[in-house]
């Protein structure tokens, strides 16, 4: 079953999103021509970052880029012509091929490995389609699927921004929402306020004493003495020293209280956040990719932390800056003020076309940032593969290109940064002689005094700069807006039940589980379980038996209530689980999972992570009874030995024991052994089997295993087809009875023969 996150793929029944799909299809795509199937790829250009969408209509496969608002054609190709299509995997991306009826091979496009399963989904309908003329099977939005295309502005969303598109999410709502975690620190944010009111004013002070000095101590058509005038220079000096001291000592007392308002509010985001990743259901996981939660977590939080203690107050800062200035020139001379403002407005424009160019090349610098971090952590972490299949060269080549796009596009950011910057600077200049200009004249017709002209030269200075930084600004905050809703789009994801007030509590459960009529599907309208109902009476042993695939792992998966059933009811003591308080629940549980999970971290410590206090002899008991003490002392340090990374210097068998060790010093009233001793030799086995007989007494235990061997001491056996039910009873009924149970006992038994004679 192919699990679908429909991030890439154009939901086909919404009708909005079709309709402006066919909007920038406009002359491409004819209005009668079917869509069958739009799909985005986040590579262009063969390597680089971009857009492309893979269209299929009854008629032809098509290819088109954005380009300058519309789409454009790369690739067109009548589906007469067109054998079939494949989806290709490569390390960090995937290729999507298709194979023309004179045998020749061409590649439609690229995509980073995140949109491997559309693309596969993709290449499959196409597949489909040319075969048996099947339209590929619509796919139910839900909230699952991600808007490609925003329903508010028709843009298109790239799919890495997970939905939120970043020209429309409600800044000032957004904003409110960052500064409501400010609202704790409502003194110190006041104070800062006030710093900065404060702080403001004593800026606006020092231009003015120009016009003092100017038009008083070296205008000598006034009557001071020379004395006079130096008393009043060395005054003005002090002062204006004195403001300094002041503005700078207010900066700082600002850039402390930001810095910890800052740092605090991050703090809390990142800790509800934290909580709330724990609190999460798994189905939650099952949608996301751990690497996008992770770069939530780090890149996310950060980006808010800049938010709340640069660009914030940055924005507070200029704005009122602005505004103060405005005001002042406007009392000294309106007339000046308004040759100071003519160029405003196009600096203004210019900054923004700015802005946005440079946008667009730093944001594919950052893409390609990612890209390449992407390569180099996915091929790390697949060292080993690497070097088995002897594709190191590969790599290296693989990596120089990414390498080489990275640096194009470093360089081409920062040329558009040296090309654009000093025009800006040029613009800005112009207001300033406009000043000297008129002002001057007005100087020489005696209108002004030239202690005026001074001061409004010097407020000009401080003019400028915001006018140039706030639409900067402006789309830095956008961005870390769309940090910041990101995050709370995690904060407002539904939470697992651990609150929930009307649970009931049962401090001891008996053990009796009773699965009645339950249906279950990961995507709700592909169901894994079909109306599967068994009983288990307390400290009874269950036998799961069944193919991959058959949903044994599943059945767990919903006892333990990591999802909730889509139909019937699981009851434990006759209670509906989902009634239960789910710590009673999990606390009673011990779980021994298929891939057993070690964290990083010595063995001691992954023995007793469900029981952080056990004693070191509560933990050696645990591993002799999982037979686990001998391996464990013959490590170097015993029970102090790191496992290493997600336990990878340990082997398998010694995984599982270790878990076993886990369960056992859980004392769960529950116990669920999920391929427990699957990479274990025969030997070993037999003794694990030995002490797990001793742990299941009086346990309810559910067991799972291949090797059917191994469940001859379960009291029932459940056979599992396809996620129903065929099969339930004793060994020997099931023996009896010759069906299903008995073919696999048949199959197994011949295997083990053959290996006897062949090894
Ligand atoms: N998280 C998931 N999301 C979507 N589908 C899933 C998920 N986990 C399992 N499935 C699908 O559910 C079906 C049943 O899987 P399950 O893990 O229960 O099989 P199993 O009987 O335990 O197999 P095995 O013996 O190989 O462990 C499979 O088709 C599988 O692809
Ligand atoms: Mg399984």
């Amino acid at each position: 079953m192919v699990k679908l996150q429909k991030r890439a793929v154009l939901d086909l029944n919404d009708s909005e999103a079709v309709a402006a799909m066919r909007e920038r299809l406009n002359g491409v795509v004819g209005g009668d021509e079917e869509l069958l199937l739009c799909a985005a790829a986040d590579i262009a250009d063969g390597d680089r970052f971009g857009e492309r969408w893979l269209v299929l209509t009854p008629e032809r496969i098509l290819v088109a880029e954005q380009r300058n608002g519309s789409m454009e054609p790369i690739v067109q190709l009548p589906l007469s012509q067109v054998k079939s299509a494949k989806a290709e995997t490569l390390v960090g991306a995937g290729i999507l091929e298709v194979t023309l009826d004179d045998g020749r091979r061409i590649e439609l496009l690229r995509y980073t490995s995140t949109l491997n399963q559309e693309f596969a989904w993709a290449a499959r309908s196409i597949d489909e389609f040319l075969r048996e003329r099947k339209k590929p099977t619509p796919l139910v939005s839900e909230d699952e699927g991600k808007k490609l295309i925003c329903p508010n502005c028709k843009g298109i969303i790239p799919p890495w921004l997970e939905g939120v598109c970043p020209r429309c999410i409600k800044k000032s709502k957004t904003l409110r929402r960052i500064m409501s975690y400010a609202t704790p620190y409502k003194g110190l944010c006041a104070l800062a306020v006030a710093i900065t009111l404060v702080q403001l004013g004593v800026d606006l002070i020092p231009p003015y004493f120009n016009k003092i000095l100017l038009d008083g101590v070296f205008n000598f058509n006034n009557p001071m003495t020379m004395p006079e005038r130096g008393r009043l220079l060395l005054l003005i000096v002090l002062a204006m020293a004195g403001l300094r001291l002041l503005g700078t000592g207010l900066a700082s007392a600002r850039g402390f209280i930001t810095a910890w308002l800052g740092a605090k509010v991050t703090y809390d985001v990142r800790a509800q956040l934290y909580q709330y990743l724990q609190r999460l259901s798994l189905r939650f996981y099952d949608k996301k990719q751990t690497g996008n939660l992770i770069s939530r977590m780090s890149n996310d939080t950060n980006n808010l932390h800049w938010l709340v203690v640069d660009m914030i107050p940055d924005l507070v800062v200029n704005s009122l800056q602005l505004v103060g200035i405005t005001a002042v020139l406007l009392w000294m001379n309106w007339k000046l003020t308004i040759f100071v403002l003519l160029p405003a407005p196009v600096v203004a424009v210019f900054s923004v076309a700015f802005m946005r160019r440079l946008h667009r090349v730093y944001g594919k610098q950052w893409h390609l940032w990612a890209r390449m971090h992407e390569v180099i952590n996915n091929v790390l972490s697949g060292i080993k593969i690497v070097k088995a299949f002897a594709q190191e060269e590969q790599e290296v080549k693989r990596f120089s290109r990414r390498n080489t796009d990275l640096f194009s596009a470093q360089v081409r950011a920062e040329r558009t940064w040296a090309a654009m910057w000093p025009p800006m600077a040029f613009l800005s200049g112009l207001g300033g002689l406009l000043v000297w200009l008129f002002g001057g004249h007005q100087v020489l017709d005696g209108s002004i005094t030239i202690g005026v002209l001074m001061a409004f030269i010097g407020y000009l200075g401080m003019f400028y700069g915001p006018i140039q930084f706030l639409p900067r600004l402006n789309d830095w905050i956008s961005r870390s807006l769309t940090a910041a809703e990101r995050i709370f789009e995690v904060l407002d994801s539904e939470p697992e039940a651990y609150e929930d007030p009307n649970a009931v509590s049962i401090p001891r459960i008996e053990g009796r589980v009773e699965f009645r009529n339950v249906t279950f599907g990961y995507d709700k309208y592909k169901p894994v379980l079909h109306n599967v109902s068994f009983t288990v009476e307390p400290g009874k042993m269950l036998g799961l038996v069944g193919h991959s695939g058959a949903g044994k792992t599943t059945v767990i998966n919903l006892l333990c209530r990591f999802y909730d059933v889509d139909e019937g009811q699981i009851l434990i003591d006759g209670v509906d689980i989902r009634k239960l308080k789910l710590e009673d629940l999990r606390r009673q549980i011990g779980i021994v999972p298929q891939d057993p999970f070690l964290f990083s971290g010595t063995v001691a410590e992954n023995i007793s992570y469900g029981k952080p206090h056990a004693t070191r002899d509560e933990i050696i008991r645990a591993a002799i009874a999982a037979n686990a003490h001998d391996f464990i002392m013959q490590m170097p340090d015993g029970y102090d030995s790191q496992v290493g990374d997600r336990g990878g210097r340990l082997s398998g068998g010694e995984k599982q024991m270790i878990a076993i060790a886990r369960a056992i010093l859980h004392n769960p009233r529950i116990l669920i052994l999920d391929e427990a001793t699957s990479s274990m030799d025969s030997e070993t086995e037999k003794r694990i089997q030995e002490a797990l007989a001793r742990l299941v007494e009086s346990r309810t235990t559910f067991a799972i295993a291949h090797r059917l061997s191994t469940l001859k001491s379960a009291d029932h056996l459940l056979v599992l087809d396809h996620g129903r039910v065929v099969e339930y009873g004793t060994h020997e009924e099931l023996m009896e009875k010759q069906g299903t149970y008995y073919r696999l006992v048949q199959i197994q038994s011949e295997l083990s023969r053959s290996i006897a004679v062949g090894g």
